[in-house]
């Protein structure tokens, strides 16, 4: 490592308030599947910013739409209409077979935060001031902020934070009984993330979300769909429920939609998009015109380059070679996923091991938990790219 690394490490270490154990990796460019540091030094990137960056780094038609919007207008609030805003909306809208309204926002956390929201809103609405429960799953991510992380089914994001909101209980992962039981009079939503990504990638089952679109409607509580980290394509549809064919009322979208730019947003439809009346709620930079640029021509870019299907046949030849690799050694548990939202589950709880050696041979994998890596690869990933990602997890493992 360089001495650019050193001055910014210990500025970092001095300075921010030390929420991250950060890599020791200073990156400075970037380009399609490949990052460089500070030396020069290149790297395949398997993580793209925790599945921010799903057409690839510095795409250059989001780049030109950016500094274009950028040496044009910049901000001006949601007080006013803006170039862009409204074609975005319309956009998701279509991509989603349409019927829907949308709140931008500015992250994944804000989107949830708006979508519970709003379901209180509807659900007060419907059965009277105690209808604001929230079922969730156990082992789910959905934010830090208070109702997002009173959302999250994992105590040791949320114990140090305690009390969390009212209102909020959690359910194992497909198990329709579970989440019968669950949800009461005083229930205005079922929060779900059709494949859970912070918690280990663990993907819903196919007959669970029918299911839980059946208890939806027989009891009248909204289904809401975190798409924040699956959506965008990444597990091979624009939205991931629709590789399901289960469609919720609430979707949230964020990281990749402006492909690395903060965005978010609250989709909603039918009974649900008539809920927030002007003043429910806001945001000064949510939808301002150059996130609205650039998630426009991400999502441009995404469809013309058909990168969903490449996702899915990318991410099966990934899950076919790792279970190969799996029989030849005896490191890897399970593997697992949707599209390019995959875990390799290894045996051996040695997963930031095993993610730290593979950063020194030039692979960017991101680590989550003791056991599992997370890939999240932009979904340009080719069989060149996967080849790399093989050999060098054989042979990282081969040595551990
Ligand atoms: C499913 C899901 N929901 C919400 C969030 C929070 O998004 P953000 O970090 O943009 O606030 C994440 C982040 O990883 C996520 O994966």
């Amino acid at each position: 490592m360089g001495a650019r690394y050193d001055e910014i490490a210990a500025l970092d270490a001095a300075y921010h308030l030390p929420t991250y154990a950060r890599q020791p990796v200073l990156f400075v460019r970037g380009e399609g599947m490949r990052l460089y540091d500070d030396e020069g030094r290149e790297y395949l990137d398997f993580v793209s910013g925790v599945g921010a960056v799903n057409l690839g780094h510095a795409h250059p038609a989001v780049a030109e739409a950016v500094t274009r919007q950028m040496s044009t207008l910049v901000h001006v609030s949601n007080l006013f209409h803006v170039e862009h805003r409204a074609a975005l909306a319309e956009r998701l809208s279509v991509l989603g077979g349409g019927g829907w309204k949308t709140f931008l926002c500015n992250s994944g956390t804000e989107a949830v935060e708006g979508a519970i929201k709003l379901a209180r809103k509807w659900g007060k609405a419907r059965r009277g001031n105690d209808c604001f429960g929230v079922v969730s799953a156990e082992r789910s991510f959905h934010g830090r902020t208070m109702a997002s992380l009173s959302a999250t089914g994992q105590a040791s994001k949320q114990d140090a934070f305690a009390p969390l909101l009212p209102g909020f209980s959690h359910v194992p992962l497909n198990d329709i009984e579970a989440l019968a039981e669950a949800v009461t009079p005083e229930t205005c939503a079922v929060l779900l993330e059709p494949v859970q990504g912070e918690g280990g990638v663990y993907p819903c089952d196919l007959g669970y979300l029918q299911a839980v679109r059946g208890l939806c409607d027989e009891r009248e509580v909204l289904l809401i769909f975190d798409e924040v980290q699956c959506g965008c394509y990444r597990s091979g549809t624009p939205f991931a429920w629709q590789g399901y064919g289960v469609r919720p009322d609430v979707v949230t979208l964020a990281k990749a939609l402006a492909n690395g730019l903060p965005i978010g947003a609250v989709m909603a439809s039918g009974s649900a998009a008539e809920a927030f009346s002007p003043g429910d709620h806001g945001s000064t930079f949510g939808g301002g015109p150059v996130v609205c640029a650039a998630a426009l021509a991400t999502l441009h870019a995404l469809e013309d380059e058909e990168l969903g299907d490449n996702a899915l046949s990318s991410g099966s030849v990934i899950v076919e070679e790792a279970r190969a690799l799996a029989d030849r050694t005896d490191a890897i548990a399970d593997v697992r996923g949707r599209g390019l939202m995959l875990a390799v589950e290894l045996r051996e709880p040695n997963a930031k091991a095993v993610a730290s050696s593979c950063l020194e041979r030039g692979l960017v994998l991101n680590a989550i938990g003791d056991t599992t890596i997370r890939l999240l690869p932009p979904l340009v990933c080719s069989e060149r790219e996967i080849a790399i990602l093989l050999d060098t997890l054989q042979s990282v493992l081969g040595g551990i």
